[in-house]
């Protein structure tokens, strides 16, 4: 093995984090290929410290892939809400159905195979293959591609400079433990070689590391100018039936949020539409507006809020008891909006002060 592979090996057996996912390093046990894919497919775009609970959720209700694989989607949908990336979500439900009911409950045990599979991209691909089947493949994502930037001091802003970056991360990658090899890497990113102030005094790379020898390391990654998020307008209606029950939404599969249970509402455009309740009624328009940043733009949305009669036939959608009511059931932008309207049906027989 290069030196280079066998310092992060050295150090990962040292100071690998302790993650729900994960088998230490140096212990008799095997990943479990169902925890090392759900692990990945929940950290694409989040954070390792947000997806830990629910990693734990999921686990103990399902604890295999044949178990996941017979939930009904809209338990899976609501144990996943406030994650993000719904796709995601739905994408797992697909590829666990295929690995129970088509391949025995069986994860293929490489890259190619698995990149097969719905919902695995070139980067969960590799990693279970690292991880799981202790395949040499490189892992790269955002802490990785810091990493080498500074290793070899890369000035190529990103996202012009990732090609070059993953031919130096594969460059890199050991036939010998490559699991724990890119978990190393991935650790050194985000506990060392972190976005600003890194720690390069604790670095097992810090001797060979270009960037800190031109003193750049902070500088390092460079981006490209992000270009503004346009901003896109909308209306939300939040209606309550006497008994308490909540008239919710599941949104079409197709498009933001979709599968998720949501709060019926207009289309999202670039310029606030016309009101149109789903019902007539008293709507008020609440104060303030809910705001939410999605990957592509910024939402702003007009809360409406109503008091429905008992016997109301909804159009659409379906009315939610509220003792089986759970906010924590909805996407974090229905959730926002939840909280502005309960404040308003709890507290709008109070005086208002002045
Ligand atoms: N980020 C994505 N996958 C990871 C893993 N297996 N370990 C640490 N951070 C990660």
């Amino acid at each position: 093995m290069r030196e280079p592979a066998r310092e992060i090996l050295d150090w990962y057996d040292r100071h690998a984090r302790v993650l729900p996912w994960r088998v230490p390093p140096g212990s008799e046990q095997t990943p479990d290929p169902y925890r090392v894919w759900l692990s990945e497919v929940m950290l694409q775009q989040t954070t390792v410290a947000a997806v830990k609970d629910y990693f734990r959720t999921f686990t103990e209700r399902w604890p295999r892939v044949q178990d996941l694989a017979e939930a009904p989607d809209a338990e899976v949908m609501a144990a996943w809400a406030g994650l993000g990336y719904y796709a995601r979500a739905r994408n797992l439900l697909r590829c666990a159905r295929v690995v129970a009911r088509d391949l025995g409950g069986v994860f293929p045990d490489n890259r190619e195979a698995l990149s097969r599979l719905p919902g695995i991209g070139p980067y969960t691909s590799a990693a279970i293959a690292a991880i799981a089947f202790d395949r040499s493949e490189t892992v790269v994502d955002g802490n990785v591609e810091r990493v080498m930037a500074r290793l070899f001091a890369v000035e190529t802003p990103l996202p012009a400079a990732k090609g070059r970056l993953r031919v130096h991360a594969a460059e890199l990658t050991p036939t010998a433990r490559p699991g724990d090899y890119a978990q190393g890497v991935m650790d050194l990113g985000a506990t060392v070689c972190t976005p600003r102030r890194p720690a390069c005094a604790l670095c097992p790379w810090n001797d060979r590391c270009l960037a800190r020898r031109l003193g750049m390391e902070a500088e390092l990654p460079r981006r490209s100018a992000r270009k503004a998020k346009p901003v896109r307008f909308g209306h939300v209606y939040v209606a309550r039936r006497e008994d308490g029950a909540w008239l919710l939404e599941k949104r079409p599969a197709q498009g933001l949020l979709g599968g998720m249970l949501g709060w019926p509402g207009s289309d999202w455009c670039e310029t606030l539409p016309e009101a149109r309740p789903p019902a007539s009624g008293g709507w008020q328009r609440l104060d303030g507006e809910v705001r939410h940043t999605f990957t592509h733009f910024q939402l702003r949305l007009t809360v409406w809020a109503a008091d429905l009669a008992q016997n109301f036939m909804a159009p659409h959608g379906s009315f939610h008891a509220a003792a089986a009511f759970r906010a924590d059931n909805l996407p974090t932008l229905m959730r926002k909006v939840h909280q502005i309207a309960e404040d308003w049906f709890d507290h709008r027989n109070e005086e208002r002060p002045g």
